[in-house]
């Protein structure tokens, strides 16, 4: 295998995943950030993102003088006297007005790099891009002996790590074969089935991907939903589903709706992505409305557990929130489906105590507004009217559930994920509500 050269550009999750990852498969990589404070805690080899393996590999890439940070692109193309082979742009691309991804740091970063880089180098798009943004950043660089590269992440968020060094496949997309093989050389150790293609359907394939498990979650939720008021179990169902091999069990766990930092603002720029090609995508359409509606449903279960009532008033009960995260392993709170379902039962009038194994009660986040952060379960349960468990965490599980029967002041769980052991809630003297589960 050849060692390269690599500059990655942008330390955030997807970045400093790829810089270390690519080091520790041979290559020698120099990763740069704007953020001076963000470079200079790298260097010391501090991690600001809880993602397993993450601080482990970052440590043994700078022992093994493979992976460096410096502050900003300039100094990465200068980091050797010849240059990078191979750079990737890892910045962030957020939803900008009307769900239009803002493609202004990616722009900037190719100004920046415009003259710098080597002749032979290729630029690789790791960000999520519309469709055309190769095209469009080959353009700005004005550069015939440079290319560009579409290579879209598939990372999960907790998994990052293992995600990028165990990969269902890599996806390599541009106009220049040669540069496009080059570029899927870096991953060749790890095995992958490789697709090779065009740079527009590199850049589709991250939002059809992303699009087809929001919506294979909200086809899930509808079923629940249906299960619920047809008294099957969707525990069953999604188990006899996914037997069938082009369905398969993964990703078929009904929730309070599906969240996070991707597929929200995968979905809503598949949708201007579509009606800027005059293409109605209803299906993406009634996947985001079906997601909406869930949080809503969780909503009115709490209500019609509480109050005993489908109209009753949530005014000043106090619930108790486990999980705030958008999702176990993560202190992630963008997009949380959590946060969601909080906001609701706050303008119900809902009083909220939340707990979070993610997060501290020291360290308020301005997302979780309105609600009382605590750092022990059994402080959040204290006289609440309902438990609400609305993230994944396992350690959910191993509460003692007979104790905050005794704290709670009506011991009725809703559990929006499932995760609980009915029978351990029900013995510790809780009214067990999951969800699809008559
Ligand atoms: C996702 C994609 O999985 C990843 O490939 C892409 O690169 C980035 O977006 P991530 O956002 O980290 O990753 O989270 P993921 O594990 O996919 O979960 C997304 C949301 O769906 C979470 O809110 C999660 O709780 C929910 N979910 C997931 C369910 O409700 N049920 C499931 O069975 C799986």
């Amino acid at each position: 295998m050849f060692v390269r050269r690599i500059a990655v550009v942008g330390t955030g999750y997807v970045g400093l995943t790829t810089g270390a990852c690519l080091a520790s498969l041979g290559h020698d990589v120099v990763c740069a950030d704007v953020d001076a404070a963000k470079v200079e805690r790298l260097q010391r080899g501090e991690i600001d993102i809880l993602e397993p393996g993450l601080a482990e590999l970052v440590a043994e890439g700078m022992a093994a003088g493979r992976l460096t940070f410096v502050l900003g692109a300039t100094s990465a193309m200068r980091h050797t006297a010849e240059g990078p082979e191979v750079m990737f742009l890892c910045v962030p691309t957020p939803m900008g007005v009307g769900g239009v991804a803002d493609l202004s740091i990616v722009e900037a970063v190719v100004e920046e790099v415009r003259e710098l880089l080597p002749p032979g180098c290729v630029v690789v798009n790791k960000s999520t891009v519309p469709v055309g943004t190769a095209e469009r950043t080959a353009e700005l660089l004005g550069r015939d002996d440079v290319a560009v590269v579409s290579n879209p992440e598939f990372l999960r968020e907790g998994s990052a790590v293992y995600d990028f060094l165990n990969p269902d496949r890599i996806v390599v997309g541009g106009s220049q074969q040669d540069a496009a093989e080059r570029v899927a050389a870096l991953y060749a150790r790890l095995g992958a089935p490789t697709v090779l293609t065009d740079a527009p359907s590199a850049e589709l394939v991250k939002y059809a991907a992303n699009c087809f498990l929001a919506m294979k979650l909200s086809y899930v939720n509808a079923v629940a939903e249906l299960c619920d008021r047809l008294g099957a179990d969707i525990t069953d169902v999604t188990e006899g589903m996914g037997y069938d091999k082009r369905i398969g069990q993964a990703f078929l766990q009904p929730g309070p709706g599906w969240g996070g930092s991707c597929l929200p603002k995968d979905t809503s720029a598949m949708l201007q992505l579509a009606d800027a090609a005059d293409f109605e995508f209803r299906l993406i359409r009634a996947t985001i409305d079906t997601n909406t509606r869930q949080r809503q449903r969780m909503v009115e279960k709490v209500r019609l557990a509480v109050t005993g009532k489908r109209g009753g008033s949530l005014s000043h009960k106090r619930i108790a929130l486990f999980g705030l995260t958008f999702k176990a392993g993560t202190d992630d709170l963008r997009d949380s489906p959590a946060l969601a379902v909080a906001a609701l039962l706050r303008q119900a009038g809902a009083d909220l105590v939340g707990y979070d194994p993610a997060l501290s009660q020291d360290n308020p986040h301005p997302d979780l507004t309105g609600i009382t952060v605590v750092d022990d379960p059994y402080l959040a349960a204290k006289d609440a009217e309902a438990v609400v468990v609305l993230t994944e965490w396992p350690e959910f599980r191993s509460l003692d559930w007979s104790r905050l029967a005794e704290l709670v002041s009506r011991p009725t769980v809703i559990d929006t994920r499932n995760l609980l052991d009915p029978a351990v809630a029900r013995r510790g003297g809780f009214e067990w509500i999951g969800i699809g589960k008559s």
